[in-house]
């Protein structure tokens, strides 16, 4: 016999996302804003659905999965509501035959004009002379005023090189920015024509870059990619931005690379502990921090929200789920 699938939606979401999955089946959510359910609580009232519509604040490990699959009715998939999946154990979901989907493309463009507005903000000193100004030391025009980096004709490296990666060229060669960029794959000569971009290995980068963005996945591989000796690389006048993930960033040396001089500055959407800041981070005039608002335009969200229930609405009738992490579990 037929029954009505069982839908748990972890966070309150934009209203769009809950019509599609009400037609799909019976919906339970936590409607409260901002309340992000603990561990134990997740665990409690995870098992015994047959699709998990989560975020990227909520840990979807190995335990956890584990109790779904055994439970009635078992876990099908688990939509993720953010690009980045790395707070969900895709080993772990294939292993046990669970799908993944998360939202790819419709952020793009907005991850990128927010890791540009940082990069703006931060070489230019934006919300510094801001402070100033509102402190009322504000005092007439100097020559020497808040002087900043000059950001045209500048050279910026690129760590990825994927969708975001590739709007943030975009936007920088408005700018008459020099291009650099690293990445597992090199692009094809067409690809990196269309930008002006220069392939250089990850040392290079660092050395000649003026700024240095981060657009990778978070993976074990990338953990830490920026260390204590990839900071001792960058050049002394030199701006982080990072609006990727925090812990490839090591989050210590940068503070000590910052409170040293030997980078001049950083612009971070995203944090090693999130919500957790390195204290020192708050106190330093150079440093432009947000917190991980890379996506976040009302229109973006909405449709990051529309795209993880499609995935949800599309298993539910018997479709492949567009954004697939794991197709395997499917065959
Ligand atoms: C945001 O950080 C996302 O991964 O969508």
């Amino acid at each position: 016999m037929e029954t009505t699938p069982r839908i748990l939606v972890t966070q309150k979401v934009p209203g769009a996302a809950y019509i599609l999955l009400e037609a799909a089946g019976t919906v339970e959510a936590n409607q409260e804003e901002g309340l992000i359910w603990p561990a134990d609580e997740l665990l409690r009232r995870g098992p015994g659905h047959d699709y998990i519509y989560c975020l990227l604040t909520d840990t979807i490990d190995a335990p956890f999965l584990e109790a779904c699959a055994g439970a009635t009715p078992r876990l099908k998939l688990i939509a993720n509501m953010a690009v980045g999946y790395n707070n969900i154990d895709l080993a772990a979901a294939t292993r046990l035959g669970i799908a993944v989907t998360n939202t790819p493309g419709v952020l793009s463009e907005t991850t990128a004009d927010l890791a540009f507005g940082l990069l703006l903000a931060t070489a230019r000193r934006i919300p510094e002379a801001e402070r100033y100004l509102r402190a009322g030391k504000f005092s007439g025009w100097g020559p020497l005023l808040l002087c900043g980096a000059e950001v045209h004709h500048a050279t910026l490296g690129l760590i990825g090189i994927g969708r975001i990666g590739q709007c943030m060229a975009r936007r920088a060669s408005g700018f008459d920015m020099h291009l650099l960029y690293y990445n597992r794959h090199r692009l094809s000569t067409e690809e990196e024509a269309r930008y002006n971009l220069t392939y250089v290995s990850l040392d290079e980068l660092l050395q000649q870059s003026d700024f240095v963005s981060v657009h990778v996945p978070y993976t074990t591989d990338t953990h830490h990619l920026i260390g204590e000796r990839e900071l001792s690389l960058m050049r002394s006048g030199a701006i982080l931005i990072n609006t990727a993930r925090g812990p490839i960033v090591d989050e210590k040396a940068l503070v000590q690379a910052l409170q040293s001089g030997q980078i001049a500055g950083a612009g971070l959407d995203v944090f090693e502990n999130e919500p957790a800041v390195e204290p020192e981070l708050l106190t330093m005039e150079q440093v432009v921090l947000v917190p991980h608002i890379g996506s976040a335009s009302l229109q973006t969200r909405t449709l990051m929200a529309t795209m993880a229930s499609q995935n949800i609405v599309a298993h539910a009738r018997g479709q492949l789920p567009p954004n697939i992490l794991n197709p395997e579990v499917l065959r």
